[in-house]
């Protein structure tokens, strides 16, 4: 596959969700972010694009591998990084969400990478400010950048996207991951299926192009990708599933459901992962067809692949 040159590369303001892009502007991502996997596997991982700018990590509810990713990936291409604490910051003082915004671009950061647990806010925070916002996650609305990890990974390992059997299972309805992931992966011709009980799959999820099963087997028949998703319990106002042991039995991947899938199917999950509630550890540790830790090496090199393409447009439209 041919790289794209500098002219034809996506270069958006902000990424605040996959909805809307097309496959050129998603395959411009992956390729440029496959270029960046050669380069995070040498002694010497320093690239130069971002040198000057400074990137904040403006993180509204916990994360582990997305936030250490972005500081990583803003690193490696010469940025300063910022972790704004929201747990020592004046949030806890009363400050509204785009007051917060509005003073830290004050300070003129080139890029904002923001998780915020209310679908909808870093929209409408890219709105307030001059710099350029990468979504991180809002909500149960979107998370671009795992769903383009999650498809750098599909292809390079399958080669394609298009015409693969991918089976989302587990808790559809509180799952920005999902979300983002059905976006890309049909966008990009692959056929989706979601499976979990009733209580875990939007009503009239089918109008985004996928399939429903609420058999577990079913849905994993000679399926290429089997992508599993933790309960998100933080979400979930009331009783969704009747117990975590009763889920498992019905909706957790252990190797007797495993069985229906493509014997070359890999095992995906953003993580974190919860063994016993929706993965075996068996499963999640197959080093055959677990590709669990290598979705988060690919997510250092799309997060380069973000920031280049959202400060790319800054430099073109700077004085
Ligand atoms: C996901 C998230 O935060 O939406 N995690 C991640 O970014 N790797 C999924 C989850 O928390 O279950």
């Amino acid at each position: 596959m041919n790289a794209p040159d500098a002219n034809t590369r996506f270069a958006p303001r902000h990424i605040l969700g996959i909805e809307g892009l097309s496959p050129d502007q998603i395959t411009s991502l992956l390729d440029a972010a496959d270029g960046f996997v050669a380069l995070n596997r040498r002694r010497e991982k320093k690239g130069e694009s971002l040198r000057g700018l400074t990137v904040i990590n403006l993180f509204f509810e916990t994360s582990t591998r997305t936030q250490t990713s972005f500081e990583m990936a803003a690193k490696r291409l010469g940025a300063d990084v910022i972790n704004m604490s929201v747990a020592t910051s004046s949030i806890y003082k009363g400050e509204s969400l785009i007051d917060t915004a509005m003073t830290l671009n004050a300070m003129r950061p080139d890029v904002l990478v923001v998780r915020h647990p209310h679908s909808g806010a870093v929209e409408l925070l890219s709105q307030k400010v001059t710099c350029a916002v990468i979504n991180c996650g809002d909500g149960s609305h979107e998370h671009p950048t795992q769903a383009l990890l999650d498809a750098l990974t599909i292809r390079r390992r399958k080669g394609t996207i298009a015409g693969l059997v991918v089976t989302i299972c587990g808790d559809i309805a509180h799952s920005r991951v999902a979300r983002s992931n059905i976006h890309l992966l049909t966008a990009m011709g692959a056929r989706v299926r979601v499976v979990g009980p009733p209580t875990l799959i939007p009503a009239m999820i089918e109008r985004m192009g996928v399939e429903v099963f609420h058999d577990m087997v079913a849905g994993l028949a000679d399926a290429d990708i089997v992508m599993m998703l933790r309960l998100q319990l933080e979400r979930m106002h009331g009783t969704f599933v009747p117990s975590l042991r009763e889920n498992f039995h019905f909706y957790g991947l252990d190797e007797d459901k495993l069985a229906a899938a493509k014997p070359d199917a890999l095992i995906m999950h953003p993580g974190p992962i919860n063994r016993g509630v929706e993965i075996d550890t068996s499963v999640a540790d197959d080093i055959d067809r677990s590709v669990i830790t290598e979705q988060v090496e690919m997510g250092v090199a799309v997060r380069m692949a973000c920031l280049e393409a959202v400060t790319a447009h800054q430099e073109a439209a700077s004085p």
